[in-house]
């Protein structure tokens, strides 16, 4: 095989995201319009959710859905100790404390025995994070936390689709926050979705993601080419709250309504790339999976390992050309969250051995088998490797 270089990420980008971008170009309209509710209502539909509400992040989604529930100063949020940062940055943002909870020794996820001793009476809300697109035990956090009348806001920044004991990810909480980022399962380049059932906060996620308007500003402008404008000033607006500047675009959304359309064969790929990984690597003595994958009704956006030779292991794949991360440092070991100090000694062990191989739709499998095979070589001569 020749020289390869291959990356860890890659987003499937084609001509049918041209396609779609060429129409909102051909209307001169790449702004908050009518392709960012086309694209909500082919969410709300696909996930039978009254609302969808598109942001410009995840991170945005997040920090909407939490501060839309303007919990008092200085209460609690429960979050992993594992997780992208913005899971815990979106707390303070709000004037909250992030409380870390361990995980699981079998996944990254949220541990329920630990997040039971966390709790305190100061909890108002929880953030499960389905890490690398490997369901959270939602089955117990749900009743739990609704027993403890805590918020749940999900974060599915790393899957999409994924359906959970017979429930699309993202529908179990009160709210489901994803990420379009370009490295996720499907991007806009950046971008995001909230979907919710929650009549009472929908005015107010909408009205937060834009600066806090108290009118929609698509409307606005529609309203002020009718004949009939009535004896409201079709420009006119409040701001009641302050909000920020979250919302979506329709060039974002153009492309994302190409990627969704395709959200089958995005996921049905990982999932068929991740079964190849598996019965490659099944011999390794030294390497394993970092998740218990569950391929039916998945959608894994990281092929994770463990291995005690982390270090020795990257540089190796990165001598044959091999992009590789580690996905992630715990939470409390960075400087701003320092403060936050939690008894996390599941993460504190594990995070050490993680490494994130190449996983991505286009990924072909000679490629695989040319990861793996030099996966093995690594495994077949693991005592040689110093640490
Ligand atoms: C678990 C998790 N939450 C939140 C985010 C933030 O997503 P975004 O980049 O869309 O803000 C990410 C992104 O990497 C993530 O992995």
């Amino acid at each position: 095989m020749k020289k390869n270089r291959i990356r860890l990420f890659k987003p499937a980008l084609s001509n049918k995201e041209i396609f779609e971008i060429k129409k909102v170009f051909s209307k001169s309209w790449v702004g908050y319009g009518p392709k960012v509710k086309s694209f909500e209502k082919m969410w709300s539909k696909f996930f039978k959710v009254k609302h969808a509400v598109g942001v410009n992040s995840c991170t945005a989604a997040l920090h909407t859905a939490l501060a839309v529930n303007k919990f008092k100063k200085g209460k609690k949020v429960l979050v992993p100790a594992i997780s992208f940062s913005a899971s815990a940055a979106v707390v303070i943002y709000c004037g909250l404390t992030p409380v870390f909870v361990d995980i699981n020794k079998d996944d990254l996820n949220m541990n329920f025995e630990d997040l039971k001793r966390k709790f305190s009476k100061d909890c108002v809300a929880i953030i499960p994070v389905h890490f690398g697109g490997h369901p959270c035990h939602m089955e117990k956090i749900i009743p739990w936390a609704k027993k403890k009348r805590l918020t749940v806001i999900e974060d599915c920044a790393e899957t999409c689709g994924g359906i959970y004991k017979g429930k699309k990810l993202g529908t179990w909480g009160d709210y489901g926050c994803f990420s379009f980022e370009e490295k996720k399962i499907m991007t806009t380049g950046d971008g995001g979705m909230i979907v919710t059932n929650d009549e009472k906060k929908i005015k107010n996620l909408r009205s937060f993601s834009f600066h806090g308007w108290d009118k929609d500003p698509l409307l606005r402008h529609k309203k002020s080419l009718s004949k009939s404008s009535g004896k409201i000033n079709h420009w006119d607006y409040d701001i009641k709250e302050l909000g920020f500047k979250y919302n979506m675009n329709d060039l974002m959304a153009s492309i994302g309504i190409s990627q969704f359309k395709q959200i089958n064969w995005l996921n049905n790929s990982r999932s068929n790339l991740i079964k190849l990984y598996m019965t490659q690597l099944r011999n390794c003595k030294n390497i394993k999976f970092t998740f218990p994958y569950e391929l039916r009704n998945a959608s894994y956006w990281m092929l994770s390992i463990r291995c005690k030779k982390r270090d020795q292991l990257i540089k190796y794949l990165r001598k044959h050309g091999i992009a590789s991360s580690v996905h992630l440092k715990p939470l409390p070991l960075l400087t701003v969250y320092k403060k936050y100090k939690s008894k996390i000694p599941n993460a504190l062990k594990t995070w050490k051995e993680l490494v994130s191989l190449p996983l991505f739709p286009e990924l072909k499998k000679t490629e695989v088998k040319y990861i793996t095979n030099i996966v093995k070589k690594f495994d077949q001569n693991f005592k040689n490797f110093k640490k």
